[in-house]
């Protein structure tokens, strides 16, 4: 982090703390009204009583900062495992405190908010001054995993990351907190993801399925109160189902190579490097195209996540226009900033070096961002790499690190 940054950085924190010495501005989750927005801009309707509602049902499921809930009956009655402990999220969440035998309280306030906000949407007090943003957990899509593209972290890829930190972005190490206080951080964070990807589903059915936003309110049959009416409950039970399925399922999700990368060493080496720089440059996968000759990051490219997207190109919206932007401004957007492929000679991978975490980034690409994914082939059919291939591309990207020592 830059001086200037890290002033700023400071500043953002300090007001933090004096704003959560009065916790009255955190008794509620924020609604997610930039999302609310863009869903109002593209189906041209009004939102505020969807809004309302399932910020209600959101309460009656989820709690508060301060008072969490974790609606267990309701998986139970879906046959669903939980994939949240109640207990940890108790202890991640509310106030800032010790127990008397030295338990924690308040973790992720403590840790987290600064960067993350209150309820995960990336847009804390210090996330202006980051770049990548921190993570909008809302969305439930995650970069750095073990898993397919489309699939959650399992529990183990978010303690390796909590413990790692994300090397060259803000996201810190969290090596020296207790292991059971990482366990619940982890919690917290499926929590908030759980909590803010229903919201999410929530406002869209409000939409398509319950008569929100038209000339006339929705009737009582169709209102987003829970318990209610059989069609209501049907659609909050949908929402939460599909939401937490994931998570549960997200440990069967993990790409595994079939065979394990063989170690090499001297001619066979160089030439496994060769080649993996031939396919870098090559047409199947054509890494160039995005990350310049020989990964030197030189190319103009001028493009945005897809969290910044969803608000902006999805809507015809361009993101350096500051007029279209502000209304989302307004409601706690960001200013969108364009992502930039990496440039690999740096040598610094955010998910680690490691060959199978090098895998799974070639196989699945990056989730959220343009980054594709190659296919993987039996055989070479020129649609995409086999397994041989993907290991000598892993090795050159692998050279990289070693030659900047
Ligand atoms: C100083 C700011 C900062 C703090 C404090 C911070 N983070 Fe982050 N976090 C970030 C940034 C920036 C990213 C985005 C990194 C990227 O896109 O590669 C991020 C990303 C993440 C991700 C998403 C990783 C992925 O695979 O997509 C998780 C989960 C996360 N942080 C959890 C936490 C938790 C839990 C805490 C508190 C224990 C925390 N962060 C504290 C800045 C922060
Ligand atoms: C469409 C553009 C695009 C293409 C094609 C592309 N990348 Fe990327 N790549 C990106 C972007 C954007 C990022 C930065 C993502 C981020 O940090 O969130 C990135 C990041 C990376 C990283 C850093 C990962 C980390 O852990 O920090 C590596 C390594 C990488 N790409 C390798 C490749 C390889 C190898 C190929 C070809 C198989 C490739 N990329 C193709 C856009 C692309």
């Amino acid at each position: 982090m830059h001086g200037s940054r890290q002033t700023s950085f400071i500043a953002a924190s300090l007001a933090l703390l004096v704003s959560l010495g009065c916790d009255s501005q955190i008794d509620r989750f924020e609604t997610n009204r930039v999302f609310s927005l863009t869903l109002a801009r593209s189906q041209s309707l009004e939102m505020v009583e969807a809004e309302a509602d399932v910020a209600r049902t959101l309460d009656s499921l989820f709690g508060t900062p301060n008072a969490p809930k974790w609606p267990k009956a309701l998986l139970d009655k879906l046959e669903l495992e939980s994939p949240v402990d109640f207990d940890n999220l108790k202890r991640a969440a509310g106030r800032i405190s010790s127990e008397q035998d030295g338990t924690h309280l308040g973790l992720f306030r403590e840790h987290c908010v600064v960067c993350h906000g209150v309820a995960g949407s990336g847009a804390g007090p210090a996330s202006q001054f980051q770049d990548p943003y921190p993570r909008d957990f809302r969305h439930g899509v995650f970069k750095w995993k073990s898993t397919k593209r489309a699939s959650k972290p399992t529990r183990e890829d978010l303690e390796k990351l909590l413990q790692h930190g994300v090397s060259g972005t803000g996201m810190p190490s969290f090596s020296l907190l207790a292991s059971e206080d990482v366990d619940a951080l982890v919690d917290y964070v499926i929590y908030l993801s759980i909590r803010g990807e229903v919201e999410r589903r929530l406002l869209v059915r409000t939409v398509s399925d319950l008569d929100y936003g038209g000339e006339v309110a929705p009737g009582d049959e169709h209102r987003l109160t829970y318990p209610a009416s059989e069609a209501v409950e049907e659609v909050v039970e949908a929402a939460v189902k599909r939401v937490v399925k994931q998570w549960v399922i997200a440990a069967d999700e993990v790409v595994q190579p079939t065979d394990q990368i063989t170690r090499l060493s001297g001619d066979e080496l160089r030439e496994s490097i060769e080649r993996g720089k031939a396919w870098f440059h090559g047409p199947i996968a054509n890494c160039v195209g995005c990350h310049g000759v020989e990964g030197n990051g030189r190319v103009e490219t001028l493009d945005y996540d897809d969290w910044t997207k969803e608000y902006t190109t999805r809507l015809g919206l361009t993101p350096t226009d500051q007029d279209s932007m502000q209304p989302f401004r307004n409601l706690g957007a960001l200013t969108p900033r364009p992502i930039v492929p990496r440039n690999l000679q740096v040598g610094v991978f955010r998910s680690g070096d490691d060959a199978s975490r090098l895998y799974r980034l070639i196989t699945q690409g990056i989730a959220g961002t343009p980054m594709p994914g190659v296919l993987r082939v039996d055989e070479e059919n020129g649609k995409g790499l086999t397994e041989t291939q993907v290991w000598d591309l892993v090795r050159y990207l692998q050279s990289f690190g070693s030659e900047s020592l």
